[in-house]
């Protein structure tokens, strides 16, 4: 399975913020955005990603992250001329994914929790067309919605619906079988003027090959869009990490875990961070872990 990071977009709501820096690239607490999504798809056991950004912020993320190696991982990156909607980037990153199972995940998307690991390969074992990833919210006509039955299969799926028909949203994480190009090549453009993930999700569900897991009350889920959102997840992010003494969406930490570096090599990349509290953490963590 390969990743796609979409982490372009105008960043409009979090304006000024993002009218010199790209939203990905702003904190959530102590990290930059775009390291959530990246642990997220690290967790799910993916390590060949493109970042797709606006032409202008290509360049500081391949400044932040490189190319991946030091972490285990294999990072390239693309334009996204102007935001056309999400379902463009599985057209963009056709040749990167070359027919492979693809998961796409939004660069301001942050999800947490002991057992997320648990059902991210849940979502790669059941893959049969599309897996989405529902999570329950309170101001549902902001997000695509997902309708399912008393068993949880999917009905029905709405982008921003002015009469949700559930409160289950449907989160910026998408894991597609090898058509998802094609799929997304055949959408057209929405009255907003938008090519729609949720249109691509609709095709799918069409011919009975789209299914959402639930995620349940353990694993926090926000889309860190808006000035509120942001400031609330990163004192969720400050809280868990105050008392569990543990970091959320650490890439280093997580290549460690995952194998896909060494200690040695983990240590490192916290040495070379030694004076701030995240460099520190690194170190500590890579020292007490054992290769074997
Ligand atoms: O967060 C989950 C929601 O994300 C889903 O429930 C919705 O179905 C989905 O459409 C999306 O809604 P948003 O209104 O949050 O999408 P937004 O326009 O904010 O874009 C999400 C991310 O993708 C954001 O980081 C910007 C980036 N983006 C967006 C577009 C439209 C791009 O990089 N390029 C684009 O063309």
């Amino acid at each position: 399975m390969k990743g796609i990071i979409l982490a372009g977009g105008s960043g409009s709501r979090l304006q000024p913020i993002t009218n010199s820096i790209s939203k990905q690239l702003v904190p959530v607490y102590d990290k930059p955005m775009v390291y959530y999504p990246l642990a997220t798809l690290m967790q799910a056991g993916v390590r060949e990603i493109l970042v797709i950004s606006a032409p202008s912020a290509l360049p500081l993320f391949t400044e932040l992250l490189g190319d991946g190696r030091r972490l285990g991982l294999e990072l390239s990156y693309l334009p996204q001329e102007e935001p056309r909607g999400i379902a463009e980037a599985l057209v963009l990153g056709e040749r990167h994914l070359g027919g492979a199972p693809a998961a796409l995940a939004l660069g301001d998307n942050v999800f947490h929790g002991s057992t997320l690991q648990e059902h991210l390969w849940a979502g790669r074992e059941r893959l049969d067309g599309c897996v989405l990833f529902g999570s329950p919210v309170s101001d549902p006509h902001r997000y695509g919605i997902a309708e399912v039955d008393g068993s949880g299969n999917l009905l029905s799926l709405e982008e921003k619906p002015p009469a949700p028909k559930s409160d289950l949203a449907v989160t910026g994480l998408y894991l597609y079988d090898g058509n998802a190009s094609e799929v997304a090549r055949n959408v057209r453009p929405s009255p907003r003027g938008e090519l729609e993930i949720t249109d691509v999700n609709a095709a799918y569900l069409e011919e009975k090959r789209s299914s959402i897991i639930t995620l349940p009350p353990g694993i926090s889920w926000a889309d860190t869009g808006t000035p509120e959102s942001l400031l609330s997840t990163s004192q969720y992010v400050y809280s868990l990490e105050k008392q569990e003494r543990t970091r959320v969406a650490c890439i280093e930490e997580i290549a460690l875990r995952m194998g896909f570096i060494d200690s040695g090599a983990c240590y490192n990349l916290g040495a070379e961070m030694q004076h701030s509290a995240y460099g520190q953490y690194v170190m500590n963590f890579a020292e007490l872990w054992d290769d074997s």
